[in-house]
C-alpha cells in the first residue's frame, strides 16, 4: 500500500484564474482568519467538552484489531453478508467496499474474493429490491448486520424483522448466531432485541451521529468482513487528523476547503457543491459526502435559535460518464456551482487500448493510450474547459485508491462539514427537519402514542 498524501489544489477557485466575477481574490479567503480561529475555538469547545466523537476514532487501533478478531469469526462459512442500515448506517460502509473492492465484488467468483463472503447493503424498504435479495441470499450461509443507532429506524428495523424471520424459518433458534447488531451501547429498542435473543453485538459511541460514523463499527465491521484493512483506513485518518491539526488556513486544507465553500455560498452566490470523482470505485464515496453534507449543513434555525434557513445542496457526479450528461450544464448554465474533482494519479487496474482492424479509421489516435490515460487527460482537460469559463473548480488528488487513501478522505470531509457548520454558525451533528415526516409516518401506520399525526394528515 503506498502511504501517500492525499493532495488538495485550488487554483481553480482564484480569481486569477478565473475572473474578478466569479473567482475569489485569495486575500479575502485568507483574511478569513480570525472568524477560523473563533469557529476552531467553538468546535473544540465541543470536542473537549465530550460532544463531538469522531475525532477520536483514528485513534481506536485496539478496537479495530478486536473487530477485524470478530470479523474473521463471524464470517466462518458464511457466502454473504447483508447490512441492514440507512442513512449514516450504511453509506460509508458501501463507500468503503466499492472504493477498496470495487462496486464489482459481488460479481467476482469466490476465488476473486480470497474465499471471503460478498457484502451487500439493503438501505432501501422497496419491497420488490429487497424481497429480491433475500431471494438470491441463502439464509444459512448469510450473516445479518443490522445496524441503527437510535436502534428504533423503521426502515431497518422493518428489515430486520423481515430478516429474522427469513433466518429463524431456515435455521430455528439457532439462528441468532447469523446476526450481529450494532448500536447503542445501552439502549433503544434494538439493544434490548440483541440482548433477549442473544446476539453478538457492538457498540457506536453515543456522542458520534450517524453520519460521522463511519470509522466507528459501523463502517469497521462491514469493511472487516470482507478483508479490508481497516487499521491502514484508521491510520489514513489519523494523518489527515494530524495535517489539519492547526486552526492555520494556510496549514489545514479542511478548513480552507470550509472557508472556500462557505465564501462561495454567501459571498458569491454558489450554493451548490458538486464532487465528482473520476473512478466508479468512489461514486459511493460522493453519496456518503452528500449525505453528510446536506443532513449536517441544511438548517433552519441556527444556534442561536434565529431563523436562517441555510445550507450548500451537495450534488455527486462522476467522471467521465457525467461529462455525457452534467457538464453542458456546469460549463455554460448559471454561474452556480463549485465543483471539486477527484482525480486519481494510478488506476489499480489498466486496459491498453488495442487497434484490432485491419485497415484506417479516425480512431487510429486510441491505440497506444489506455484507458487510465484517457480518463486522466479528460479529468484535466475538463477541469481546464471549466476554469476557461469562469466555473471554480477544486482538485483532490490521490495517488491510489486504497484504504490509506479513504482513510483520509473520510475525514477530511468530516472535519470540514464539522468546521462549516460552526462559519453557519449551525449545529452540525442534529437533523431536527427529519423528524416530522418520520412522525407522520408513525401516525400512519398506526403507532401508539402518534395517532394525532395520523388525524392531522387526515385534515
Ligand atoms: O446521519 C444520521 O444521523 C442519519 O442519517 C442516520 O444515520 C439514519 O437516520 C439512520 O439512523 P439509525 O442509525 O438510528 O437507524
Amino acid at each position: 500500500m503506498i502511504y501517500q498524501d492525499i493532495t488538495y489544489e485550488y487554483y481553480g477557485v482564484l480569481e486569477d484564474n478565473i475572473g474578478k466575477d466569479q473567482g475569489l481574490p485569495s486575500e479575502q479567503i485568507f483574511s478569513f482568519q480570525s472568524r477560523v480561529d473563533e469557529a476552531h475555538r467553538r468546535l473544540m469547545d465541543r470536542k473537549e467538552a465530550g460532544e463531538i466523537g469522531f475525532m477520536d476514532l483514528p485513534e481506536k487501533e485496539v478496537e479495530a484489531r478486536a473487530i477485524i478478531e470478530m470479523a474473521r469469526e463471524k464470517r466462518k462459512g458464511m457466502d454473504a453478508c447483508l447490512v441492514l442500515g440507512i442513512g449514516g448506517s450504511s453509506l460509508g460502509g458501501k463507500a468503503l467496499r466499492d472504493a477498496v473492492k470495487t462496486p464489482l465484488y459481488n460479481e467476482m467468483p469466490p476465488e476473486k474474493r480470497n474465499g471471503l463472503p460478498r457484502l451487500y447493503f439493503a438501505e432501501n424498504i422497496d419491497p420488490e429490491s429487497f424481497s429480491e435479495l433475500l431471494e438470491i441470499l441463502m439464509p444459512h450461509r448469510t450473516l445479518v448486520v443490522v445496524i441503527s443507532k437510535s436502534g428504533g429506524t423503521a426502515e431497518t428495523m422493518s428489515q430486520f424483522l423481515i430478516a429474522v424471520d427469513w433466518l429463524k424459518k431456515a435455521l430455528g433458534n439457532g439462528y441468532n448466531s447469523h446476526v450481529v447488531a450494532i448500536t447503542d451501547p445501552e439502549k433503544g429498542a434494538l439493544r434490548d432485541i440483541a440482548r433477549e435473543e442473544g446476539f453478538e453485538t457492538l457498540p457506536i459511541p453515543p456522542n458520534v451521529g450517524g453520519r460521522f460514523s463511519v470509522l466507528t463499527p459501523v463502517g469497521l465491521f462491514p469493511a472487516a468482513v470482507i478483508g479490508i484493512d481497516i487499521v491502514s483506513l484508521l491510520k489514513g485518518a489519523r494523518d489527515m487528523g494530524k495535517r489539519c491539526a492547526s486552526p492555520d488556513l494556510k496549514e489545514n486544507p479542511a478548513y480552507l476547503n470550509a472557508v472556500i465553500h462557505y465564501l462561495f455560498d454567501v459571498e458569491k452566490k454558489k450554493p451548490l457543491s458538486v464532487l465528482m470523482p473520476y473512478a466508479d470505485s468512489l461514486l459511493s464515496l460522493a453519496d456518503w459526502y452528500r449525505q453528510l453534507y446536506a443532513e449536517s449543513l441544511g438548517k433552519r434555525f441556527n444556534t442561536e435559535g434565529e431563523e436562517v434557513f441555510c445550507g450548500p445542496t451537495p450534488i455527486r457526479a462522476l467522471g467521465a460518464t457525467d461529462q455525457h450528461s452534467q457538464l453542458q450544464l456546469y460549463m455554460e448554465g448559471p454561474f452556480d456551482k463549485v465543483i471539486t474533482f477527484i482525480k486519481v494519479g494510478r488506476y489499480r487496474r489498466d486496459v491498453a487500448i488495442p487497434y484490432p482492424l485491419a485497415y484506417e479509421t479516425p480512431l487510429n489516435y486510441l491505440p497506444g493510450h489506455s484507458l487510465g490515460q484517457l480518463i486522466g487527460f479528460e479529468q484535466f482537460a475538463t477541469s481546464r474547459a471549466l476554469r476557461h469559463n469562469q466555473r471554480p473548480t477544486i482538485v483532490l488528488g490521490v495517488e491510489e485508491i486504497s484504504e490509506y487513501t479513504l482513510g483520509q478522505l473520510f475525514y477530511f470531509y468530516e472535519l470540514q462539514v464539522a468546521f462549516q457548520g460552526q462559519l453557519y454558525g449551525v449545529d452540525p451533528f442534529d437533523q431536527p427537519g427529519v423528524e416530522l415526516g418520520k412522525k407522520l409516518t408513525y401516525g400512519l401506520m398506526g403507532r401508539e402514542g402518534y395517532e394525532k399525526y395520523a388525524e392531522d394528515l387526515g385534515e
